[in-house]
Formats: C-alpha cells, sequence, structure tokens
C-alpha cells in the first residue's frame, strides 16, 4: 500500500512559505494554457473597464509570439460578445525585427493586426509598435522617443511578456543590462533559431531588432509573464530559481514589485516543487509520486532500484515516505514492480494470457487500431517499432495521417516532381495546352518564389502529394495494404504558413467520422504537449475533443488511446504506462520505415534546433528510455518506446 500522507492545513502553510523560497517570483500553474490566457484577459478586461469607469486611459504593454495569443483571442471575443471597448486603451508594444517592413509575414505590425487590432475598436493613433523601417542613423533618437512617449502617457500599466529560450524577455538577450532602454539589439543564435519556424530559410532571419529594454519592462506597474510548452521549461526553472543574472535576464523580474509568472503544467515540469517536491514541503504520496521519487533518488545516487537503503531515503528527505513501511525495501518492490509491469512485447494485448498485470487487455485477441500520426511521419518515428509488432501480432491496424505535411518539403524537391509529371505527360503525349499552362505557371511561381511568400495552392499540393508517397510508403512498409492507410488533411493546418489556424468544427468531425468508422479498440496519438501552436497539440486536441463527444457510444466503452510523445521529447519514467522493447533487428527495421520520408532526410525545411536527422532522434531517444530502465535495475534491451495511457 502507498504511504498518503494529506497535508494539514499546517503543513500546507510549510509548503507555500517552502515554493517562496525556492520560487522567487509569485507563479502560478494551470491544467491549461486556454484557461491560463483566458484568466488574464479578464483581468486586464477588468482593469480596462475599472479605467473606463474613471474617465482614464490605460496602457498596456504587449508581446508577440505564441504566450499570448489565446489572450488576444479572448480580449477579441470580450469585445465581440461582451461589448469590452478598446476606446481608451494606449498600446506599446515590446519589439519588432529590424530591419522589417510593417506589411511582411513577420512583421509584428502584422501579427498585432491579425491577432487583435483589427478586430476592436482602438484607435489607431493609440497603437504603438517599434517601427523596423527607420534609417540606422535615426534608430536611436527613434527609441528615445519611443521611450518618451510611454513615460508621456503615464508609463505602462499591465505589461504582457513572453520568454524565450535563452530567458530573453521582449528582444533583451543574455548580457543584457539591467538599466537598458529601448535600443536596437542583436539576436542571439537561438533565438534566430527559434524565429526560423515564421521565415523560410536561416539567412532570412534578421539579426538585429528593435526592444524595449529591461529597465523600461521594470517601470510597468503589472507584469505578467506567460510561458507554455516542456520546451519552455528549463529557462522557467531558471528564471523562477536561479540567482538574478544578466546571463538570464528574465532573473531580473524578481525584483519586480508585482509580477506574476504563468505557466501550463507542461512550462511548470522543471520547477523543484514538480520535479521533486519532497524538497520543498510534505508531500500527498499517490502510487505516481512514490515512482517519481524512487526513480529520482536511484538516479540521484546512482544505484538500482532494489539496492536503496533507508539510510539513501533518509540522506536525501525521503524518510517521509519510509514512515508507513517497515523498511525502504518493501516501497523498493513496490516501485520495482510498478516499473516491470510497464514492459510489454504485446502492445496489443497478449492473446490467453493474465493481463492483471499487463498493460493491455488481453482481448479481444485481435483489436482494432487506429495510429494517428499528425505529419505524415509520426507514426514511424515515434512508434515505429510498436507499428509493427502490431501488425505482426495480426491487429487489424489502421493508420490516420492527420495533416498533409505540405509546409516541410522543400522548394527544390517540388519543382523535381513537377519536372518529372511534365516530362512524363510529353512522352505519353498528354501534354494538352491546358496542362502545359498549369505547369508552367506552377513552374514560374517555384522558381520566382520570394523569401516570405506563401506557396500557391498547386504548389501546397504538389507538396502534400510528395508526403503522402512517403506516408504510404512508411506504412506498406510497417504491412499495412491501402485500405488501412487514411489522409485526413484537417483543414486547421492548410494555411501554407508555419502558423496554423486555430480547430475548427470541420476538423474536429473528420476524426469522429474516422473513429466511428473503424469502431477501435485502441488508439495510439501523439501526446505533446508542447507549444499550444504546435500542430501536435491541435491534432491532439481533435482526437480528445472526438473522444469526450463519442463518449457514451457503447464501443467507446471499450477504446483504449495511448499516447505517444513526439520526436523531442520522451515521456518521464513515472509517466510511463507501456514500454515496448525493441530489438536491434527491430530498431534498424524502424530506421528503414523512416528512411521511407525522403523529403525529411537530411536537412527539411524549418529544421529546429536539433541538428540530427529525425532517425537518429527516434533511436538516441528509444536507446535512452532502455538504457534508463537498465540503470534502475531493470532488464537490458537494446531501445524501448514509450507510451502513457490517456483517461478521459
Ligand atoms: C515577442 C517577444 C519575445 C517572445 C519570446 C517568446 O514580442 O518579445 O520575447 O515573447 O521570444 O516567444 P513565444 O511566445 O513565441 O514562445
Amino acid at each position: 500500500m502507498p504511504a498518503i500522507i494529506s497535508p494539514s492545513a499546517q503543513h500546507k502553510e510549510v509548503l507555500k512559505y517552502q515554493f517562496k523560497n525556492v520560487e522567487k517570483i509569485p507563479t502560478k500553474i494551470w491544467e491549461d494554457s486556454r484557461d491560463a490566457s483566458r484568466h488574464i484577459a479578464q483581468s486586464i478586461a477588468l482593469a480596462m473597464r475599472q479605467k473606463q469607469q474613471d474617465g482614464e486611459m490605460i496602457v498596456l504593454g504587449l508581446a508577440t509570439g505564441s504566450s499570448p495569443v489565446k489572450v488576444y483571442e479572448e480580449l477579441v471575443r470580450l469585445h465581440r460578445e461582451e461589448k469590452l471597448s478598446f476606446q481608451n486603451v494606449i498600446t506599446f508594444n515590446l519589439d519588432e525585427y529590424y530591419p522589417m517592413m510593417p506589411e511582411a509575414q513577420q512583421s509584428y505590425v502584422r501579427f498585432m493586426r491579425e491577432h487583435l487590432f483589427d478586430h476592436v475598436d482602438i484607435k489607431p493613433g493609440n497603437i504603438h509598435i517599434p517601427d523596423g523601417t527607420v534609417p540606422m542613423e535615426e534608430v536611436k533618437a527613434y527609441c528615445e522617443a519611443y521611450e518618451k512617449k510611454i513615460d508621456s502617457v503615464g508609463g505602462i500599466d499591465i505589461q504582457l511578456l513572453g520568454i524565450g529560450r535563452t530567458g530573453h524577455i521582449g528582444f533583451n538577450e543574455p548580457g543584457s543590462w539591467e538599466n537598458s532602454l529601448t535600443r536596437l539589439v542583436r539576436l542571439d543564435n537561438i533565438t534566430r533559431r527559434d524565429a526560423l519556424k515564421d521565415f523560410q530559410k536561416e539567412e532570412d532571419v534578421p539579426y538585429r531588432a528593435i526592444t524595449m529594454g529591461i529597465a523600461s519592462i521594470m517601470k510597468a506597474r503589472t507584469v505578467y509573464l506567460l510561458a507554455w510548452g516542456n520546451h519552455k521549461a528549463p529557462v522557467v526553472k531558471k528564471a523562477v530559481e536561479d540567482e538574478i543574472s544578466s546571463g538570464v535576464p528574465a532573473t531580473y523580474l524578481q525584483k519586480h514589485p508585482n509580477v506574476r509568472v504563468i505557466l501550463d503544467k507542461a512550462a511548470a515540469e522543471d520547477l523543484t516543487r514538480v520535479k521533486s517536491p519532497w524538497l520543498v514541503g510534505m508531500c500527498h504520496w499517490d502510487d505516481q509520486l512514490i515512482c517519481q521519487a524512487v526513480v529520482w533518488l536511484s538516479q540521484t545516487v546512482g544505484k538500482p532500484i532494489l539496492k536503496l537503503t533507508d539510510e539513501d531515503y533518509a540522506e536525501h528527505g525521503l524518510s517521509d515516505l519510509t514512515l508507513e513501511h517497515a523498511s525502504a525495501y518493501s516501497i523498493n518492490i513496490q516501485v520495482f514492480n510498478r516499473l516491470q509491469h510497464t514492459i510489454t512485447g504485446w502492445p496489443g494485448g497478449k492473446p490467453n494470457a493474465d493481463d492483471t498485470y499487463r498493460p493491455e487487455r488481453a482481448k479481444p485477441a485481435r483489436k482494432r487500431i487506429i495510429i494517428f500520426s499528425p505529419h505524415p511521419d509520426d507514426d514511424v518515428i515515434s512508434m515505429g517499432g510498436t507499428f509493427l509488432r502490431l501488425v505482426e501480432q495480426g491487429h487489424d491496424v489502421h493508420v490516420a495521417y492527420q495533416t498533409s505535411g505540405n509546409i516541410a518539403v522543400h522548394d527544390h524537391d517540388a519543382l523535381r516532381f513537377l519536372e518529372f509529371m511534365d516530362e512524363f505527360y510529353k512522352r505519353q503525349g498528354l501534354d494538352s495546352e491546358e496542362n502545359l499552362k498549369r505547369f508552367h505557371k506552377i513552374e514560374k511561381f517555384i522558381k520566382g518564389k520570394q523569401a516570405d511568400e506563401a506557396d500557391i495552392p498547386e504548389a501546397r499540393e504538389i507538396k502534400g502529394l510528395i508526403r503522402r508517397g512517403e506516408a504510404r510508403a512508411g506504412a506498406r512498409f510497417c504491412g499495412l495494404d491501402d485500405k488501412h492507410i487514411h489522409f485526413l488533411d484537417m483543414p486547421f493546418y492548410e494555411t501554407g504558413r508555419r502558423r496554423k489556424s486555430n480547430l475548427s468544427e470541420a476538423d474536429i468531425q473528420i476524426i469522429m467520422d474516422l473513429l466511428a468508422k473503424i469502431k477501435p479498440h485502441q488508439v495510439y496519438a501523439a501526446g505533446d504537449l508542447a507549444d499550444p501552436h504546435d500542430t501536435h497539440r491541435v491534432c491532439l486536441d481533435a482526437i480528445i475533443e472526438s473522444f469526450k463527444r463519442l463518449q457514451n457510444e457503447d464501443w467507446m466503452k471499450d477504446c483504449w488511446m495511448w499516447l505517444y510523445r513526439g520526436a523531442w521529447h520522451e515521456w518521464a519514467i513515472h509517466e510511463i504506462e507501456m514500454a515496448v522493447p525493441i530489438s536491434p533487428q527491430e530498431l534498424l527495421k524502424k530506421r528503414r520505415a523512416i528512411f521511407m520520408h525522403q523529403s525529411q532526410k537530411d536537412r527539411p525545411p524549418f529544421p529546429g534546433e536539433d541538428e540530427r536527422e529525425f532517425w537518429q532522434r527516434a533511436e538516441d531517444r528509444n536507446r535512452a528510455t532502455a538504457h534508463i530502465y537498465r540503470e534502475l535495475g531493470l532488464a537490458e534491451y537494446e531501445a524501448m518506446e514509450a507510451f502513457a495511457r490517456w483517461r478521459i
């Protein structure tokens, strides 16, 4: 039995106090970025209304990027549905790339118009965004004037901030001074790489930006710093828990008298109170937390679980955990067994076997299964070994590619396929004037394409078809026939740009239709809780919403969903509920399935910060999981794919 220790009121006080010792900025963790954003928007709206009643203006400091998007969405909704007026609002944006034309796709002027200003009744004269077109020799004077303008309207009442992976706020990169004001800055390489999501090529990302300084931000009366997704977790921990230093400019906020850090669960992942809560206070011990603590202890002292002693527990602040047990050994056994039971070579359940301690049900022996793959290659990258096993073990496996993935194909690849078609048509005598005209139009477009230009629909179609062919090849390689391969082309993805639309009814309907048609016993989906605007997250939202809507269907009662993580991040050991071992041969086969995705080999467009190819990332990750199991004292496998079960 796990030791359940409920924190008394007194303990809760201790907990709060000790968080404060570790966390140097008041920090609130929300289940979900959406609720958090709504809450912030409502606080802003309240302040706007109060000022309106007093006949005063309110000054908002605004950020761009993915973090504030949902706040703006809610403000727009409040304007439309609840008559929130922006007539008394003055805004100052934090920053703008330099140089940057206001009408360019990547400009923050355009961003703010698309997300907020075009949808509310703000007076255009009250909007201020640093101007990316000011001639170099005038930038200094321009920045001074920007700063004076903020002061002249009484300073900023509420400042919204995101945080970059470098720890920047605004574009105040590491090394920025505490007394810095609005100025021209050079962007950090990591920031430029992150910005690649909005540009085609690295060379297109500007090297500089105009940004409000640290001192300009610190003058704001209230500051909200927002961060969503586990890619932000390491820098959030530094900002909240580390000493103040110019190396992580967000740490300067620790000196602000009225600042709040607002996080979703994923961004809070590395905070001490989440990662090792026993270090900051009494815990409510449940099975999962016990597992987390024991794995942590085992890794901290460098011993397998079954060798941990009472002294190890006591010396590492875990004597609480041993209180209700005769000795540490029974906890060791409990956690060891739990981990042992996650391992199965039968991801679809082992027929005719006792399944009491197995992750999956034995019955029905042959399951109907849908593997949802957000992009056309996530299935093989993230769960290729399990995919192969499910097919080999005789299940009725379907794969559903949720989006076309067309954005991630190089122009030169699209051209190659276009020329192939062109020549083939000519050789086959199919080169009608109409066809040739069409080919030429696309060819002319691709050859003359500008850096920030979105693809015309025909070019997107070719790119989508290239990825379709690759996905089909990968799924066939894993043993599926064409009737079991589904292309969903979810509409939210089809913007032709990195930035996608919001999830719509049409998207959800597509998923519901497939679920209702197949009536699966098992569903696999990408469970990334990263950036809320990531394709993976939206794809998962669509599946979860479909599950909720279909929950009363009979077949749904027998349907389990397993979540795999994308190419970048693995589940923490205590979160894993099914670990599927992969033999050396299977790993090689998985690699070959990933190789079917030729357009993604070497260096795809928008590669992100990781230099490794997808097959390398997948193998490193699967080997790392097996290694951790081994270090904890479990069996040694070549590699492992990990899953967590989602419950409604
Ligand atoms: C944007 C800005 C930046 C971003 C930060 C986080 O105006 O000043 O500091 O807030 O780079 O960006 P996202 O929110 O896209 O992760």
